[in-house]
């Protein structure tokens, strides 16, 4: 049975209060008041507040993902942040792909298997964002987009290190635009992406993977894409961060 998941990323949002109050009362509704829900969640939160809020999760099944690391093991790229010191601090998780990561800071192809490689290398779990702009998918190009995205980076991996990934469909043009794609658009998707990955790993990699769906997700439509059959659960920006929206999304 592959893993349903929520993930909340954070962004360049919340300062060390919002972060740490917002994860103690989220804490406080699922695991004290034992709200019913059957999925792994993880919170993204900025960089500086990755150990305290580690710190505050230990012993929970909460897990704190980091939004990005450096390609390079060490050395002297001032302001940057290493596989490494995440594992130092007790981080298990990364963010790789995401659009703005390739928009706003020119990461292609080539970089993101740089960061995959040396995520692995650190034995890091890693959350890997593909989709297609608006542009594209008015060109109908969708699917050669994300095949293509998938087979610079992730397809480089051999089967065992499959295992160390999470799948996060993120059409560009729902990213914090309140669009959606549609629960029909989005399992075409996911089924197209399973079946890259039964094509490259064979069964078992294919059934297993989790794939999200991540784009304007909110408590009102998460609960007909999270039944889609190819759709594991979603990588959440803005609703994730009113408290009652994600545990709503959480309980989708
Ligand atoms: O990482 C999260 C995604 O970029 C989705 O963001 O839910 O604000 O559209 P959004």
């Amino acid at each position: 049975m592959r893993k349903k998941v929520v993930i909340a990323n954070w962004k360049m949002n919340y300062d060390f209060y919002e972060t740490t109050s917002f994860i103690r009362n989220f804490l406080k509704f699922i695991f004290e008041k034992k709200i019913n829900h059957n999925k792994e969640i993880i919170i993204a939160p900025s960089f500086p507040f990755l150990h305290i809020s580690n710190q505050i999760s230990q012993g929970t099944n909460l897990n704190i993902a980091a939004q990005n690391i450096h390609q390079k093991e060490k050395g002297s790229y001032t302001g940057e942040i290493s596989a490494s010191m995440l594992k130092s601090i007790g981080i298990q998780k990364v963010i790789l792909g995401h659009s703005e990561r390739r928009e706003f800071f020119f990461e292609k192809n080539n970089i993101l298997l740089e960061k995959i490689k040396i995520a692995l290398k650190y034995g890091l779990n890693i959350i890997f964002c593909i989709g297609e702009s608006s542009f594209e998918r008015s060109n109908d190009q969708q699917f050669e987009i994300v095949k293509d995205q998938l087979r610079k980076t992730v397809f480089c991996c051999t089967p065992d290190e499959i295992k160390y990934f999470y799948i996060a469909y993120e059409p560009i043009w729902a990213i914090g635009t309140g669009k959606t794609a549609t629960f029909e658009q989005a399992q075409t998707m996911h089924e197209f992406i399973r079946s890259l990955f039964l094509e490259r790993y064979g069964k078992n990699i294919s059934n297993e993977i989790s794939i999200l769906y991540g784009g304007s997700i909110n408590d009102f439509n998460a609960k007909d894409l999270f039944y889609q059959k190819d759709i594991d659960g979603g990588l959440v920006g803005h609703s994730s961060m009113e408290l009652k929206k994600f545990l709503r999304i959480v309980q989708s």
